[in-house]
């Protein structure tokens, strides 16, 4: 009688598939993905996000997501879905954009807005998505270089790459991969407006960032594409609504001391929930060795890495903490999930997307939950993936 009843009550419970989105460029689609337990499966694809979608933005209270085309022929767009409950998504508005829209966030009153740092066109531009079926351009932005930075083939021009909403909620930062420094908006309801930025390390091309909070003080994390190394600041909130970044460090990305090999291009850059670690994913590198997805074929196969680190909350100094494979090659994109306990990786090169546990004390990555092939062709697949969460 009793096990009857806890038996009907496990098949009651209710279930603990969680919904995920990935974008590729080779197939130029938006997956959805069910994950339950320890199996990630193919629910849906999307063509509504153009020729070679990218970012994804969730909002989850509204049940919307929006995703970004860099357009690398020239048609660039966003394009707003409603997410429906069986993963799907139902395109709702494609606007089109300047070219190249790297990344984006919401911000300002009821998430009404949609901050974009455009990488070709060096460019920060804001629509307002208030009516997610009528996304309009509110302002922008476009800067140039007197001449070109340290790296001249990288840095011929300003090459905008992430945009970060700090947690405040009051400003966007946005590392400038081609002018070295970190560009900042104050927000101003559903407007901004341009405060000085920070310098970044010359050379350094900073691309991807995030703020952690941590017993009183922010700080704020970015790797960096070309020189291959993660910088620290300490962030000050000024009375006259600027913000003052002081340069912590600045040293390989694996740690200070370490080096990557040639050819190796830091990427995706991540904050854990409880802020206490940067997580970090490098390209080109394939320096660790991982066992084969096909179970019965028993040759490794190459992988770049993730890192992590550990952020002491009284001065913002890392420690390295792990280097763990991402699941493959070219994990240009990855993210956790809200606990923290998952993290999701987009390898690029291997039309694959991987789910590692991840140990929220430790900060550590730990066994593969779960894979799936995403994209389609050669190179060129997925390249972001997000929780519904
Ligand atoms: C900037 O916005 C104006 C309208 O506010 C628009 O006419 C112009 O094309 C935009 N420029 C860019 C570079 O997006
Ligand atoms: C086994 O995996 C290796 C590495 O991915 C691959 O080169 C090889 O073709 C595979 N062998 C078979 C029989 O699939």
């Amino acid at each position: 009688m009793i096990s009857t009843g806890i038996v009907s009550l496990l098949l009651a419970a209710p279930s603990s598939a969680t919904l995920l989105w990935a974008t590729s460029y080779n197939d130029h689609t938006v997956t959805s993905l069910n994950l339950d337990k320890n199996s990630l499966t193919v629910l849906s694809k999307s063509l509504d996000c153009g020729s070679e979608p990218t970012w994804l933005t969730l909002d989850k209270p509204k049940s919307l997501l929006y995703c970004l085309n860099e357009g690398w022929g020239g048609a660039a767009s966003i394009t707003s879905y409603k997410t429906n409950n069986d993963g799907s998504l139902s395109a709702l508005d494609v606007l089109p954009v300047l070219k190249s829209p790297v990344s984006s966030t919401l911000y300002g009153p009821n998430k009404g807005n949609l901050a974009v740092a455009h990488y070709d066109t060096s460019t920060f531009s804001s629509f307002t998505v208030r009516d997610p079926s009528d996304i309009a351009l509110t302002g922008n932005v476009t800067y140039t270089l007197d001449k070109p930075g340290p790296d001249p083939n990288r840095q011929e021009v300003p090459h905008l790459h992430d945009a970060i909403l700090d947690p405040t909620g009051r400003f966007i930062a946005v590392p400038d991969l081609g002018a070295d420094l970190i560009r900042l908006f104050a927000i101003e309801g559903d407007a901004w407006k341009e405060i000085p930025p920070a310098q970044a390390v010359s050379g350094s091309g900073p691309r991807h960032g995030g703020f952690a909070r941590l017993g009183g003080n922010t700080f704020f994390y970015t790797v960096n594409e070309l020189s291959n190394t993660v910088t620290g600041y300490k962030v000050t909130y000024n009375a006259d609504s600027t913000l003052s970044f002081k340069l912590l460090f600045d040293y390989s990305d694996h740690g200070e001391g370490g080096s990557v090999p040639a050819g190796t291009k830091a990427a995706e850059l991540e904050i854990s929930p409880d802020n206490r670690f940067v997580i970090l994913s490098s390209r080109g590198e394939n320096s660790l060795e991982i066992d084969n997805f096909d179970a019965t074929n028993s040759t490794k196969i190459p992988s770049d890495p993730i890192i992590s680190f550990r952020i002491n909350p009284w001065n913002g100094a890392l420690t390295l903490t792990q280097v763990a494979p991402a699941g493959g090659r070219n994990p240009r994109g990855f993210t956790l999930n809200k606990a923290g306990t998952l993290v999701a990786s987009a390898l690029q090169d291997d039309n694959r997307v991987v789910i590692y546990k991840r140990d929220v004390r430790s900060g550590k990555l730990g066994d593969l939950v779960a894979w799936a092939t995403v994209g389609e062709g050669e190179n060129n697949g997925p390249n972001y993936v997000i929780f519904n969460e």
